[in-house]
């Protein structure tokens, strides 16, 4: 789109839902609901802005400790949500990936995840990622753990390791970092999002809850983002 800079990756910490439906007087489960309609709106319209890769935190590896209740809604959701995008994400030639440990989610729910992923992937140009039991650090963890076995089995020696060889060990090495990341509902902080991936990316926090984020705003935040200066560490 015009004048807009480009920006590949995109991560979205998705925050509010539970405060949009304090708000309005209603039970959370109904703010969840009304959040997964805000990601389908986003997925209507993000990757006309040039954007190849959308990351979308939905569910923490700390996200277990709210009530079973809460917990249930949010798979059921997800479930539902990816049995009614799965065509439209064919016809769109949206890929499905997965970043977290997939193992750890209600078995229904990984098969159908697996199922889209797999299903998706023969023919894409653009890419979805959900973070589901996503931790940055169980990432870092699992990574070194992988790495680990490598030198134990005498496949790889420790020394060689760098920073581009630990990012091979990461769960999706292939996927750029995100230029961009931007959270809604106003806390400042990373609540153990792709601590890695973020090293340099920048950040946008709105105050809006993510039930009520829009086009109109994301379009506003790239804006916004074509004026950074973006150093690197370094000087011209
Ligand atoms: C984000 O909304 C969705 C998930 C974490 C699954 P919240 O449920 O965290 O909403 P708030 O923070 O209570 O408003
Ligand atoms: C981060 O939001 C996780 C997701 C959006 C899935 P939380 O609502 O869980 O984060 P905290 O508890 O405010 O740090
Ligand atoms: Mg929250």
């Amino acid at each position: 789109m015009n004048d807009l800079p480009e920006v590949k990756h995109v991560a979205i910490i998705m925050d509010g839902n539970g405060r949009w439906a304090k708000k309005h007087d209603l039970p959370r489960v109904e703010g969840h609901k009304k959040g997964a309609d805000t990601v389908e709106d986003l997925l209507n319209y993000v990757y006309n802005y040039g954007v190849k890769y959308v990351t979308l935190y939905a569910f923490s590896t700390e996200n277990w400790k709210r009530s079973e209740e809460e917990v249930n809604a949010l798979m059921a959701l997800l479930s539902f949500f990816l049995q009614e995008k799965k065509q439209k994400m064919l016809d769109n030639r949206i890929r499905l990936c997965v970043t977290g440990r997939i193992d750890g989610l209600p078995k229904e729910v990984a098969s159908s995840l697996r199922n889209v992923m797999a299903e998706t992937a023969k023919d894409y140009e653009y890419t979805l990622i959900l973070a589901l039991n996503y931790g940055g650090r169980a990432e870092i963890v699992d990574a070194a753990k992988k790495f680990a076995k490598e030198c134990i089995s005498g496949k790889i020696s420790p020394d060689s390791l760098d920073e581009s060889m630990f990012k091979e060990y990461l769960y999706l090495p292939d996927v750029p970092d995100p230029e961009l990341m931007i959270r809604t509902s106003g806390e400042l902080r990373l609540s153990n999002f792709l601590l890695w991936e973020l090293s340099y990316s920048e950040f946008y926090v709105t105050d809006t809850l993510w039930p009520d984020f829009s086009e109109e705003e994301f379009r506003k935040i790239l804006e916004n983002f074509g004026k950074r200066d973006r150093r690197f560490g370094g000087r011209k």
